[in-house]
């Protein structure tokens, strides 16, 4: 790759909050660039899966490679588009790590949210240009200005230098992309961006993968050194996989093959590789890892068991399918008594779990009924010592604590020590007005550590919360205390010590592990007593009664029960022979026994989401 043409490519992202039209935005610069053609244009094209384009929001992130050519000159403009929930934030600092320039959006009718705040930091972080946007201005907001205001303050830069724009009629658009060519810079190597390991070599910066059945796993790659050719053989430096490259290219935004793909390029590198588990984001292609590598990790757990036991195999290969896309989420095989087989699952947040949910709905039809969903908890035990015993004498002595991690609260043990239990710290941009009621979620939520500071004219709260709470439904308690006007932003902040119960439910006896949780020793009994009611009014009647009892640490502290179903069999029989009703009601119990036999109490999915809600 020469010197020049380096010199011509120009690598960003587009980072804004939730909804602030990045998307929308990006599709202008489709157009513009004439990368696809007017005919074939659809509002966020970028968004590829049905449920991004219903839901309105991205998932995937989907580069593009544009051409662009304001004047004699002509350019090529790498575009990534990312993600704007807080779940996928790794995703988008890969991304952020791929190229030198930001555009950092705000929808001018909403002004400055968290996740904008926290993109900015992000952004600066990774030593990006960034170059301000206000977006929707065709809607006339009525604080544009202010909007400009805070966001030139924001990055640091005056107000006639933050763009206006609509992505929606294409007004000023141009504009931009013309300060993207003139203020991004070209493409930095790896060591002015500070990643560099090793000099040596090739490398590649995985930031995103697809699968497909013909070419393998697909690495979506920025390239810091050296030139990269089709059927040569390299390597996923930190997974050691060696590989033959079987096709590379660009995005336009379809996979288009090339010859080759120089440093300084955004493009694809098909491995070939059947098993997605070896790529992970983060990882280098070539010869020497670039640093700052890490796995994303799941935080939410969730069982998943299909509403009918017979589409497990189904479940099974539609996760294996989903996991070829989205390496970030985890499962295994998991067992229960009452929901039958099912899996256990890691995902990334509270998001990226009911889109899984959803996806397996829409793309495979299989219909799932969810555990409570978990965090991962640290737990400390006291060593046993076998004291006496010959092995003992012999073996090593063990040590007096030893600990495990638990994913789903079934797996507490009856004796441990300490609980640790994973923290976040979050953000709350708001208007001042509704710092009261903000804070009155205080409690509920368990904030600690909480910081209110000014933000030009909002306020911007400060806590930290456990991880649990924040994956219950604070979302929506937010919202509803703000009237929507405030917005969050999180990052995982290390653990502490938690006083926990195990809360168990048993419906006819048995405990429904679905149902088992972890809570707060202050809230178990309240929680265990409102489980059992609403689990009253909420499971159907049955032939027979059922009883419900909510336990705390094996303890009942709660006791339901559901009267049966009274069906009178006998009805339609107007007096006469009464052996004849002895007979229908002796066949009545027999009908009941076979049902509490076969001890399947179903719970419904419908029945889990009402459970889940608080
Ligand atoms: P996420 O990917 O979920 O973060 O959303 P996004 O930032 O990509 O936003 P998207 O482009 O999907 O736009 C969100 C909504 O705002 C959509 O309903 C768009 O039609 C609308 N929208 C985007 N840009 C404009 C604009 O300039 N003017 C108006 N009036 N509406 C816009």
């Amino acid at each position: 790759m020469t010197e020049e043409t380096i010199n011509n490519i120009r690598n960003f992202v587009i980072v804004a909050h939730i909804d602030h039209g990045k998307s929308t935005l990006a599709d202008r610069f489709l157009e513009i660039t004439g990368t696809v053609p007017a005919r074939s244009m659809k509002p966020q094209y970028l968004d590829q899966m049905d449920l991004e384009r219903e839901r309105g929001i991205t998932i995937k992130m989907t580069p593009v490679r544009m051409v662009y050519k304001p004047y004699a000159q002509e350019f090529v403009l790498n575009l990534i588009d990312t993600p704007g929930h807080n779940d996928f934030a790794y995703e988008v600092s890969r991304a952020l790590t791929a190229v030198e320039g930001a555009v950092l959006l705000v929808d001018a009718t909403q002004g400055i949210q968290a996740q904008t705040l926290a993109n900015f930091n992000f952004a600066k972080k990774a030593g990006l240009t960034i170059i301000g946007a206000v977006n929707k201005i065709d809607l006339n907001p009525p604080d544009l200005e202010i909007a400009v205001k805070d966001l030139a303050l924001l990055i640091g830069t005056t107000p006639d230098k933050i763009h206006r724009v609509s992505g929606k009629t294409g007004y000023g658009v141009r504009g931009l992309l013309d300060d993207i060519v003139a203020n991004i810079p070209p493409p930095k190597d790896a060591d002015s961006r500070g990643l560099r390991a090793d000099t040596r070599g090739k490398s590649a910066l995985v930031f995103d993968s697809l699968y497909d059945d013909h070419k393998g796993v697909i690495a979506f790659t920025r390239v810091f050194s050296g030139t990269f050719v089709t059927y040569e053989e390299t390597k996923l430096v930190t997974a050691n996989e060696k590989f033959k490259i079987k096709e590379l290219g660009f995005f336009s935004p379809k996979l288009t093959s090339a010859k080759e793909l120089g440093a300084g390029e955004i493009g694809y590198i098909a491995t070939g590789l059947k098993d997605p588990n070896k790529l992970k984001i983060g990882d280098t292609i070539g010869d020497a890892a670039l640093t700052g590598y890490k796995e994303p990790k799941p935080v939410v757990f969730v069982s998943l068991y299909p509403t009918e036991e017979a589409d497990y195999e189904d479940l099974k290969s539609a996760l294996n399918r989903l996991k070829l896309n989205d390496s970030s989420f985890t499962f295994e095989p998991d067992a229960s008594e009452v929901l039958g087989r099912g899996f256990k699952c890691g995902f990334l947040g509270r998001l990226h779990y009911e889109i899984v949910t959803q996806r397996l709905v829409r793309e495979f039809n299989i219909e799932t009924v969810s555990s409570f969903p978990s965090v991962a908890y640290r737990i400390t035990l006291r060593g046993k010592t076998t004291a006496g015993s010959e092995s003992a004498r012999r073996e090593p002595v063990e040590p007096a604590e030893k600990e495990i991690v638990i994913k789903t609260p079934q797996e507490l043990p009856h004796e441990y020590t300490q609980i640790f239990q994973p923290m976040v710290q979050i953000e709350i941009l708001t208007p001042p007005d509704y710092l009261g009621d903000i804070l009155s979620l205080q409690k509920q939520f368990r904030f600690s550590n909480v910081d209110t500071q000014n933000f030009g004219d909002h306020l911007l709260v400060s806590t930290r919360m456990p991880l649990s709470e924040l994956i219950s439904n604070f979302d929506d308690k937010l919202k509803s205390a703000s009237r929507g006007y405030a917005s969050f932003s999180y990052e995982m902040a290390g653990e502490e010590k938690a006083d926990l119960k195990k809360l168990e439910i048993l419906v006819a006896g048995d405990a429904v592990p679905g149902l088992t949780r972890l809570v707060f020793k202050d809230e178990a009994e309240r929680e265990g007593r409102s489980m059992a009611e609403k689990l009253k009014d909420l499971l159907p009647k049955q032939q027979f009664a059922q009883a419900i009892q909510s336990c705390v640490d094996g303890r009942v502290i709660a006791r339901e029960t559901i009267p049966a179903l009274k069906k009178d069999v006998t009805g339609y029989l107007y007096g006469g022979d009464r052996t004849r009703k002895m007979k229908l009601w002796k066949k009545q119990k027999r009908g009941k026994e076979r049902l509490k036999e076969s001890g399947r109490v179903t719970l419904s999915a419908d029945v889990f989401r009402e459970l889940l809600k608080r």
